[in-house]
Protein backbone atom coordinates (compact mmCIF):
# COMPACT_ATOMS: atom_id res chain seq x y z
CA UNK A 1 0.00 0.00 0.00
CA UNK A 2 1.21 3.36 -0.77
CA UNK A 3 0.53 6.69 0.60
CA UNK A 4 1.85 10.28 -0.69
CA UNK A 5 2.99 12.76 2.34
CA UNK A 6 2.38 16.15 0.80
CA UNK A 7 4.69 19.35 1.95
CA UNK A 8 2.98 22.34 0.86
CA UNK A 9 4.92 25.98 0.14
CA UNK A 10 7.98 27.17 2.78
CA UNK A 11 7.93 24.14 4.27
CA UNK A 12 11.69 22.90 2.47
CA UNK A 13 13.16 26.40 4.65
CA UNK A 14 11.83 24.17 7.80
CA UNK A 15 14.96 23.94 10.54
CA UNK A 16 15.67 28.01 9.16
CA UNK A 17 12.28 29.01 8.96
CA UNK A 18 11.02 30.71 12.50
CA UNK A 19 12.35 28.01 14.22
CA UNK A 20 10.66 29.36 17.54
CA UNK A 21 7.30 28.21 15.45
CA UNK A 22 8.55 25.34 13.62
CA UNK A 23 11.06 24.16 15.82
CA UNK A 24 14.98 23.12 14.41
CA UNK A 25 13.64 19.83 12.02
CA UNK A 26 14.24 19.86 8.23
CA UNK A 27 12.31 18.56 6.29
CA UNK A 28 14.43 16.02 5.65
CA UNK A 29 14.74 14.99 8.69
CA UNK A 30 10.97 14.66 8.88
CA UNK A 31 10.91 12.25 5.46
CA UNK A 32 13.45 10.06 6.91
CA UNK A 33 11.16 9.77 10.52
CA UNK A 34 8.43 8.81 8.47
CA UNK A 35 10.13 6.46 6.15
CA UNK A 36 11.03 4.43 8.91
CA UNK A 37 7.61 4.58 10.64
CA UNK A 38 6.17 3.47 6.97
CA UNK A 39 8.61 0.36 7.90
CA UNK A 40 6.74 -0.59 10.72
CA UNK A 41 3.47 0.45 9.38
CA UNK A 42 4.62 -1.83 6.24
CA UNK A 43 3.42 0.73 3.76
CA UNK A 44 5.32 2.73 0.92
CA UNK A 45 5.80 6.49 0.62
CA UNK A 46 6.31 9.05 -1.55
CA UNK A 47 7.37 12.45 -1.27
CA UNK A 48 6.99 15.81 -2.99
CA UNK A 49 7.35 19.41 -1.48
CA UNK A 50 6.12 22.16 -3.50
CA UNK A 51 6.12 25.98 -3.64
CA UNK A 52 3.32 26.53 -6.25
CA UNK A 53 -0.14 25.57 -6.21
CA UNK A 54 -1.00 24.10 -9.56
CA UNK A 55 2.27 21.70 -8.86
CA UNK A 56 0.61 20.27 -5.85
CA UNK A 57 -2.71 19.75 -7.85
CA UNK A 58 -1.12 18.15 -10.98
CA UNK A 59 0.64 15.64 -8.31
CA UNK A 60 -2.72 15.14 -6.59
CA UNK A 61 -4.10 14.27 -9.79
CA UNK A 62 -1.10 12.05 -10.90
CA UNK A 63 -0.69 10.18 -7.71
CA UNK A 64 -3.98 9.34 -7.08
CA UNK A 65 -4.17 6.29 -9.53
CA UNK A 66 -1.61 4.83 -7.51
CA UNK A 67 -1.97 5.85 -3.95
CA UNK A 68 -4.61 5.09 -1.07
CA UNK A 69 -4.33 8.14 0.73
CA UNK A 70 -2.82 11.83 0.61
CA UNK A 71 -0.87 12.77 4.32
CA UNK A 72 -0.83 16.75 3.49
CA UNK A 73 0.89 19.73 5.41
CA UNK A 74 -0.63 22.19 2.49
CA UNK A 75 1.28 25.24 4.92
CA UNK A 76 -0.24 28.34 3.83
CA UNK A 77 -2.72 27.10 0.89
CA UNK A 78 -4.64 25.22 3.63
CA UNK A 79 -6.53 28.87 4.48
CA UNK A 80 -7.14 29.64 0.94
CA UNK A 81 -6.88 27.07 -1.71
CA UNK A 82 -10.03 25.93 -2.76
CA UNK A 83 -8.33 24.41 -6.10
CA UNK A 84 -6.41 22.45 -3.83
CA UNK A 85 -9.57 21.03 -1.94
CA UNK A 86 -10.92 20.16 -5.48
CA UNK A 87 -8.38 18.46 -6.25
CA UNK A 88 -8.14 16.63 -3.22
CA UNK A 89 -11.74 15.42 -3.41
CA UNK A 90 -11.30 15.12 -7.39
CA UNK A 91 -9.45 11.98 -6.50
CA UNK A 92 -11.44 10.69 -3.73
CA UNK A 93 -9.15 9.50 -1.00
CA UNK A 94 -8.54 9.49 2.28
CA UNK A 95 -6.54 12.28 3.59
CA UNK A 96 -4.91 13.66 6.76
CA UNK A 97 -4.16 17.30 7.45
CA UNK A 98 -1.12 17.91 9.47
CA UNK A 99 0.01 21.16 10.96
CA UNK A 100 3.73 21.46 12.77
CA UNK A 101 1.72 24.66 15.02
CA UNK A 102 -1.20 24.56 15.97
CA UNK A 103 -3.18 27.30 13.82
CA UNK A 104 -6.30 27.60 15.91
CA UNK A 105 -3.77 29.36 18.32
CA UNK A 106 -2.32 31.84 16.26
CA UNK A 107 -3.47 34.74 13.83
CA UNK A 108 -7.40 35.02 12.76
CA UNK A 109 -6.36 33.86 9.26
CA UNK A 110 -5.21 30.80 10.37
CA UNK A 111 -7.93 29.16 11.91
CA UNK A 112 -9.69 28.33 9.23
CA UNK A 113 -8.71 25.42 7.40
CA UNK A 114 -10.51 24.57 3.82
CA UNK A 115 -9.19 21.03 3.56
CA UNK A 116 -10.19 19.96 7.03
CA UNK A 117 -14.05 19.41 6.65
CA UNK A 118 -13.21 17.04 3.95
CA UNK A 119 -10.10 15.05 5.89
CA UNK A 120 -10.10 12.45 7.84
CA UNK A 121 -8.84 13.74 10.42
CA UNK A 122 -6.16 16.32 11.56
CA UNK A 123 -3.22 16.70 13.87
CA UNK A 124 -1.64 19.92 14.33
CA UNK A 125 0.24 21.63 17.49
CA UNK A 126 2.98 18.79 17.91
CA UNK A 127 5.33 19.60 15.85
CA UNK A 128 7.61 17.32 13.44
CA UNK A 129 5.58 14.56 15.68
CA UNK A 130 2.07 15.74 13.51
CA UNK A 131 3.17 13.90 10.43
CA UNK A 132 3.74 10.88 12.39
CA UNK A 133 0.92 10.57 14.32
CA UNK A 134 -1.10 11.86 11.21
CA UNK A 135 0.22 8.74 9.08
CA UNK A 136 -0.68 6.58 11.65
CA UNK A 137 -4.05 7.42 12.09
CA UNK A 138 -4.19 7.14 7.85
CA UNK A 139 -3.12 4.14 7.85
CA UNK A 140 -5.47 2.95 10.12
CA UNK A 141 -8.07 4.01 7.98
CA UNK A 142 -6.93 2.96 4.82
CA UNK A 143 -6.14 -0.86 5.92
CA UNK A 144 -9.00 -1.11 8.07
CA UNK A 145 -10.79 0.03 4.58
CA UNK A 146 -13.81 0.82 6.47
CA UNK A 147 -13.97 4.59 6.31
CA UNK A 148 -17.46 5.06 8.05
CA UNK A 149 -16.38 5.20 11.43
CA UNK A 150 -14.23 8.64 11.10
CA UNK A 151 -16.35 9.78 7.51
CA UNK A 152 -15.52 13.17 7.46
CA UNK A 153 -18.33 15.92 6.68
CA UNK A 154 -19.48 15.98 2.84
CA UNK A 155 -21.17 18.89 0.96
C1 LIG B 1 1.67 25.30 8.92
C2 LIG B 1 0.72 26.35 9.48
C3 LIG B 1 0.29 27.32 8.39
O1 LIG B 1 -0.58 28.31 8.94
C4 LIG B 1 1.49 28.02 7.80
O2 LIG B 1 1.08 28.85 6.71
C5 LIG B 1 2.56 27.09 7.39
C6 LIG B 1 2.86 25.93 8.22
C7 LIG B 1 2.22 24.36 10.02
O3 LIG B 1 2.70 23.28 9.69
O4 LIG B 1 2.20 24.71 11.20
O5 LIG B 1 3.26 27.32 6.41
O6 LIG B 1 0.96 24.48 8.00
Amino acid sequence: MRIAVIHGPNLNMLGRREPSIYGQTTLAQIDERLEQLAGELDVELEFRQANAEGEIIDYIHEAGARVAGYLINAAGFTHTSVALLDALLAVDRPYVEVHLSNPAGRERFRHRSLLAPYARGVVQGFGADSYELGLRGLVRIVCAGDNDQAAPRRR
